[in-house]
Order: structure tokens, then C-alpha cells, then sequence
């Protein structure tokens, strides 16, 4: 899992940064940020076969031994598959989870959690990084999302999923479109009451950036659109059953 990989560095905001690591013609491609700070934190720590390309990514950026946090949305190979080789990478680091998935990676992890409850926040310096619990949203139970409050970017994880290697930030209607359409055609949220809690939730936050996990960044504009369709679109799929 090397050779056939494209790896692309990209500046999210100021002082963030996406790493993209995706095969040219792959169903989707996997985003990690990188958050400098006087903490840095790597946000989706990627699979296992694949931490040396994004250790190399990292360290164009900053020394990975410095990272001072490491955090993800729920308990798949995506999200934390190589969090033991960055716990091995930097000592002072510490993995952030809400409860639910703290009794995984009890059992998983070299070092134990840092669990945080729903609204914690981390000072990271200049910026806050706050914990949202949002069980089943995107999906899986142990769901957590984060939000770099200074600069309102949200880190949704897998919510706004689009296919492919695309580029950090696309035009108006794209990613918006592309993200309702997949989940449309494949339902990887479940459809309900909890991906309803999960917008409601979101919609309370300002939100300037969402950072997806696979795909394009929305902007405000776009998140915006894309929660109320998203909205429309479980209650279209509620009302089917
Ligand atoms: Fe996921
Ligand atoms: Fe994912």
C-alpha cells in the first residue's frame, strides 16, 4: 500500500493543513489534518499500512514527534488504524475520545485515552479544540466530531462524503450534490432520529469549514445547503419505511 498511492499537501485554513492520501482511480480518497499549534494535532491518524506515507507527509509540516494530541471520529481502520504506531511516534501524545470509545481503546491502545465529555474543550494555543458527542453520526456508536473553535472549522469525519481524489475546496454545487448523492445511493449514515440529532447539532454551531474526511472542504455557504438536504433527505427516507 505505497507505490500506487497519491499523496497531495494541501493549506485548509491558515495554520491547517489536509494530507490526502488516495489510489487515482480509488473509490474515495482519506484526508488527515494537521492543526499547528503550540499542541499540533493530527486529526484522522489513517490506516496502518499506510502511516509511513502520512508520517512523511507530516513531517514536510512539522517533527510527528512533536504532535502533542491525536484525534478521530469513531473506532474504524480509516479513523485510528495506525494510532499505535503515532503513540510509538510521539511520546507525549495523547489520544482524545469521548466514553464511549474509550472502552475500546483501553483495550487497543499502547498508552490509555484522554476522555473528553460532550463540550470539552483542549487549548491548543492560540486556538480551542472541542469534543461533540454525536452518537451514529456520522455512523458507529462511540461517533465523536471535533471543532477548532477560533476558526470555526468542524471536523465531520465521513459527513459530506464524496468519491475520488478531489480537490481541497470545489465549485458551488459539487461537493454538495456529490455528498447527497452517495449517501443517497449507499446510506452510509443511518437514516433516523440520529442523523436528525446530528444535524440539529451542527446547526447550532457557526460552522466556516467542514473538513471531510473524504472529499472537498465545504465552505459555510455549502454546509449550509448541504445540512438541509441532508434534513430532507431522511425525512424522505424516514416517511419510505
Ligand atoms: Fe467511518
Ligand atoms: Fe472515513
Amino acid at each position: 500500500m505505497t507505490e500506487q498511492f497519491k499523496v497531495q499537501i494541501d493549506t485548509l485554513a491558515q495554520n491547517v493543513f489536509r494530507i490526502c492520501i488516495g489510489e487515482p482511480n480509488g473509490f474515495i480518497a482519506f484526508n488527515h489534518f494537521l492543526i499547528v499549534d503550540e499542541c499540533p494535532v493530527l486529526m484522522h491518524l489513517g490506516h496502518r499500512q499506510s502511516f509511513d506515507l502520512l508520517y512523511r507527509a507530516v513531517a514536510e509540516i512539522l517533527d510527528p514527534a512533536k504532535l502533542r494530541y491525536l484525534a478521530f471520529s469513531h473506532y474504524e481502520a480509516d479513523e485510528c488504524g495506525a494510532l499505535n504506531q503515532w503513540l510509538e511516534t510521539a511520546p507525549d501524545a495523547e489520544v482524545l475520545v469521548g466514553k464511549i470509545c474509550a472502552s475500546s481503546l483501553r483495550d487497543f491502545a499502547l498508552r490509555p485515552p484522554t476522555v473528553l465529555h460532550d463540550g470539552q474543550s483542549v487549548l491548543l494555543g492560540r486556538d480551542k479544540l472541542i469534543l461533540l458527542e454525536t452518537p451514529h453520526f456520522p455512523h458507529n456508536w462511540d461517533a465523536c466530531l471535533f471543532y477548532l473553535k477560533g476558526q470555526r472549522i468542524l471536523f465531520g469525519s465521513d459527513l459530506g462524503t464524496q468519491k475520488g481524489l478531489q480537490p481541497v475546496y470545489s465549485e458551488p454545487d459539487t461537493p454538495v450534490k456529490a455528498a447527497l448523492a452517495l449517501q443517497e445511493a449507499i446510506a452510509f449514515m443511518p437514516w433516523g432520529p440520529h442523523l436528525d440529532a446530528g444535524v440539529q447539532k451542527l446547526q447550532s454551531l457557526q460552522i466556516d469549514i467542514l473538513a471531510t474526511m473524504h472529499g472537498s472542504a465545504l465552505n459555510q455557504q455549502q454546509t449550509t445547503q448541504f445540512l438541509a438536504g441532508l434534513t430532507q433527505a431522511n425525512q424522505r427516507s424516514v416517511g419510505a419505511l
